[in-house]
């Protein structure tokens, strides 16, 4: 028998499994005969040490589907929201790839994936510490809140480092699939919705529809929160805002130029001229903007 569940707007059926058991496959793994002799106590979804690593990460980690605590829960969200590849998920949304997020517990110097290898998991780190090592330096090192691993799933490349342990850590892991579901309902949502946009702004009018959907094509959407700096005068610019909902305000020495609203853009003049930037732009309430 299937359940219906909601997953990005869409009513799928999935068949039921039993998930104090069950791997990515479905499929039960084989415990040790000890497990089998408390079978009240709460078993792993997948012990790596038995061998069977599947899709999983960290070759020595205990991988569950422990529930997450209130604890957990506002961590892994803050850490969402603080991503900037999930930052524009609706809560529905969020609240549906934290809820595929399993745990893992792991040892000081556990090795969770090599670089170079295949990326399988996005991690978020609840307890402990982690170091980033590219070509065996340390480049990085990562506390309770950060999170890593997303580049090769992003990108469809190998992992560009090796992270590992160097206190014990529990960690919460999104799987490949889920993280590449929720990069398309999030494409898929902001086109649609920077679609509608470009359409409303004078600014663009004077494109040709095909012109409008190259440049919806190439739109990153961003959000920022009061008080937060979008632009600082004197840094190299990369990119050119257009403001798709919010106030900010545009700041030149200790002076405020002005305070711009939806439609409005800024950020153009250093990628016209090459220069730095010739203001800062803060946030005065929340802010969504779509750049180029
Ligand atoms: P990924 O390439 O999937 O796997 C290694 C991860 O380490 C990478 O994604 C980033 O999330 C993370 N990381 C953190 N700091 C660095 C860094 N300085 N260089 C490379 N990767 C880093």
């Amino acid at each position: 028998m299937g359940c219906g569940i909601k997953t990005w707007g869409i009513t799928k059926e999935i068949p039921k499994i039993d998930n104090t058991v069950a791997n990515n496959d479905g499929l039960k793994p084989h415990f040790p005969e000890q497990e089998r002799k408390h079978p009240k106590r709460k078993l792993p979804l997948i012990d790596c040490r038995l061998g069977d690593v599947g899709d999983f990460d960290a070759p020595t980690a205990l991988i569950t589907n422990k529930q997450k605590s209130e604890i957990d829960l506002n961590l892994i969200k803050n850490s969402l929201i603080r991503h900037f590849i999930f930052n524009s998920l609706t809560d529905e949304q969020r609240a549906f790839v934290i809820e595929q997020m399993k745990h893992y517990s792991l040892k000081p110097n556990s090795v969770i994936f090599e670089q170079h290898q295949s990326g399988k998991n996005f991690f978020v780190i609840i307890m402990g510490k982690c170091e980033v090592r590219v070509n065996g330096k340390r480049v990085n090192t990562l506390k309770t809140g950060d999170s890593f691993g997303e580049l090769a799933l992003l990108h469809d490349t190998p992992r560009s480092a090796t992270v590992r342990t160097l206190e014990k850590c529990t960690l919460w892991a999104l799987d490949r699939k889920t993280f590449r579901d929720a990069l398309e309902a999030l494409n898929a949502t902001n086109y649609s919705e920077n679609h509608h946009f470009i359409n409303s702004v004078p600014l663009f009018q004077i494109l040709t529809p095909g012109q409008k959907e190259a440049l919806v094509c190439s739109l990153t959407s961003h959000k920022f929160s009061n008080g937060q700096r979008i632009v600082n005068e004197g840094d190299p610019g990369d990119l050119f805002y257009i403001i798709k909902d919010g106030t900010v305000s545009c700041i030149s020495g200790d002076r405020e130029i002005r305070k711009m609203g939806k439609g409005d853009f800024f950020g153009e003049q250093s990628l016209l001229y090459n220069s730095p930037r010739t203001a800062t732009v803060i946030a005065i309430d929340d802010v969504r903007c779509v750049a180029i």
